[in-house]
């Protein structure tokens, strides 16, 4: 039987933090939701493990402070929203340590969140990076991805851009972005995650014009 690693995800009782949590879990990661809110995480991870019953998947699923659930991962994921972002890094920077971070963080700034506005760091992965220093790998991916239809349990389609400056810990994101029913593809070092974050503006206007969901879909890999 093959190891998974466990997931927390900070800001998991959010849009994006329970679909991701719903795919992951009923693909059998085990999963902590994280929340400023010990209770909040409680009740979240309660309604994912309903959810697995429902299906008729076991599964490992806690919740628990932002804190406290990234101590307890092999994996942290960042769910939360780019204005809360440097204030949520320097709350978990000393629980991450030695550990893979995913990014999903688009760098919206409200109310232009449909015009591209990144950060002066380059990006928001990049200055992810900088506050949680070189001990922790960071990871860019998820950007382009609708929480909505994560969190429908349809079939996914389209590919997701994982950007970072270590192959195998973008190899181990690949992973997890396959189980959530979509293509994971490298797209680079994590610099190259600006490009993945201004889309989500790009997404964001092409949505307003198509009243739909629009996702990334690449042509011509083999
Ligand atoms: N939504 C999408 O479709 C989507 C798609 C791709 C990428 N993203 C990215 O994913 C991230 C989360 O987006 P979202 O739509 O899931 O956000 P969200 O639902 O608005 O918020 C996520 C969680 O962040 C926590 N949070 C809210 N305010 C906070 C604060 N002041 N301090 C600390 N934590 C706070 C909340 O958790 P607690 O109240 O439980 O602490 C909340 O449930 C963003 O960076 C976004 O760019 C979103």
């Amino acid at each position: 039987m093959s190891h998974k690693p466990s997931i927390a995800i900070i800001g998991g009782t959010g849009a994006l933090g329970t679909g991701l949590a719903r795919r992951w879990a009923l693909a059998g990661y085990p999963i902590t939701i994280g929340s400023r809110s010990a209770e909040s995480a409680t009740v979240s991870a309660q309604g994912l493990s309903a959810l697995l019953s429902e299906k008729g998947v076991s599964g490992r699923v806690a919740g628990a402070e932002n804190v406290e659930a990234a101590r307890a991962a092999d994996i942290v994921v960042l769910t939360v929203p780019f204005s809360q972002h440097a204030g949520m890094l320097g709350h978990i920077r000393e629980s991450v340590q030695g550990r893979l971070v995913l990014d999903t963080t688009a760098p919206l700034v409200p109310p232009r969140v449909g015009t591209v506005q990144l950060p002066q760091a380059g990006s928001a992965a990049v200055s992810t990076q900088e506050a949680l220093g070189d001990n922790v790998s960071v990871v860019s991916a998820f950007q382009t991805v609708a929480a909505d239809k994560l969190q429908a349990l349809h079939p996914m389609e389209g590919d997701v851009i994982v950007c970072g400056n270590k192959r195998e810990d973008c190899a181990r994101v690949i992973e997890l972005v396959e189980a959530t029913g979509m293509r994971g593809v490298y797209g680079g070092p994590l610099a190259n995650s600006a490009a993945s974050e201004a889309l989500t503006s790009v997404l964001i206007t092409i949505n307003r014009q198509f009243k739909c969901q629009a996702g990334i879909k690449l042509v011509g890999l083999t």
